[in-house]
């Protein structure tokens, strides 16, 4: 089968021709539907330093993955070969205190694992077929299809667990804001709709990603730059916001963050940007909690999926061949996207 592979650091991705995976005992092959490209590739392409990730090139990128279980390894019992499923990305031991209560995301034995989870180390869901370790880490869809489901793995699923860890902020009254409307900031106004009262600010600097913010459920929408942290003061009755996502997170958004807070607001990076900010009694409104958070449980991946269920949550897809993957990168670097890019292989 093709694949699209980062074959080394600091370059773009390849289409190359791999063997079609077969199951070994306890693993899981899905046909991939559909496979979200995220702007974290971006990064892993083109930014990080060899050595900076504990684990190297070449493997298949897409980390967003959902599609049919095409086969299974001995000892899997009741998955149906062809249940369209979820794939949960983020691929831990399975046996440490963490990876036992779902939150394999925060796997205990990373650093002997050398690898994040398919697309990150081990070969993701860019190709036709993807192998995933074990069936913990798939989840039934229902009636989701699987193309449109795909980005809930990462763009819903992050942004889920940023505004569920921090919703008793999220009273009637209070403010959300979201800085970086684009595939993972669109999901997260949806689901902040969905699951909260607060009102919803939505930061970008493109004009079209703050259009789409307002369609998907913006309460305001404010144009990045020097004003932008007094206009979120002025839309909060100036007192700010209490909770503020950043998914940028290079210096200037931080720095629109902090200043956004309210007293006693979480401040959660999810962005990669790479910013910093300096942290100390006078800089930081009093006790706002700075957080940065790393994709969600597999538990919440289930609630996740339960929500696109209502029809709450929908990502806002556009659809490219494995040839035209590039090009969904190139127009995601560019910034001429809008929600996700999802390839279709
Ligand atoms: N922490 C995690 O677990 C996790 C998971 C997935 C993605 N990420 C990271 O989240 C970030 C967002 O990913 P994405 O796939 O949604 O990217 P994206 O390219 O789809 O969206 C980014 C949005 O931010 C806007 N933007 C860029 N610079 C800005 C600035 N200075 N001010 C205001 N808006 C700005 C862009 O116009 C775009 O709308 C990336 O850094 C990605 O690596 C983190
Ligand atoms: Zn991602
Ligand atoms: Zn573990």
């Amino acid at each position: 089968m093709r694949a699209l592979q980062l074959t080394g650091w600091q370059q773009d991705p390849e289409l190359v021709e791999v063997d079609d995976p077969t199951p070994a005992p306890g693993e899981v092959i899905v046909r991939i539907g559909g496979a979200g490209a995220c702007h974290s590739d971006i990064h892993l392409m083109h930014e990080f330093p060899a050595g900076l990730l504990p684990f190297d090139p070449p493997f298949t990128l897409g980390h967003e993955n959902a599609g049919w279980v095409e086969s299974v390894g001995a000892g899997v019992t009741g998955l149906e070969i062809g249940t369209p499923v979820a794939v949960y990305g983020a691929w831990g031991c399975g046996f440490c205190s963490r990876c036992l209560s779902g939150w394999d995301n925060y796997c205990e034995n990373r650093a002997e694992y050398k690898r994040e989870g398919g697309g990150l180390g081990f070969d993701g869901g860019m190709a036709s077929l993807l192998r995933v370790p074990t069936a913990r880490h798939v989840v039934p869809l229902g009636d989701l299809d699987p193309v449109d489901a795909a980005p809930l793995t990462d763009a819903g699923l992050t942004p889920y667990h940023a505004i569920k860890r921090s919703r008793h902020l999220l009273v009637p009254g209070s403010t959300a804001l979201v800085i970086g409307a684009g595939g993972l900031g669109h999901m997260a106004i949806q689901i902040l709709s969905a699951i909260s009262p607060a009102q919803i600010i939505a930061v970008d600097q493109s004009e079209a990603a703050l259009a789409l913010a307002k369609t998907v459920g913006a309460s305001h929408t404010v144009l990045a730059g020097d004003t932008a942290a007094a206009e979120v003061r002025d839309l909060t009755k100036g007192r700010g916001a209490d909770l503020v996502l950043d998914f940028v997170g290079v210096d200037a958004t931080i720095q629109l963050a902090v200043a956004s807070a309210r007293p006693l607001a979480d401040v959660t990076l999810v962005g990669v940007g790479m910013g910093s900010y300096p942290f100390s009694f006078i800089t930081v409104p009093y006790e706002v909690s700075l957080q940065s958070t790393y994709w969600g449980s597999v538990n919440e991946l289930i609630e996740v999926i339960a929500l696109g269920e209502t029809g709450k949550i929908q990502a806002h897809v556009e659809r490219y061949s494995l040839e035209d993957a590039p090009k969904a990168y190139a127009a995601m670097a560019a910034g001429t996207l809008r929600g996700r890019a999802v390839i279709v292989p």
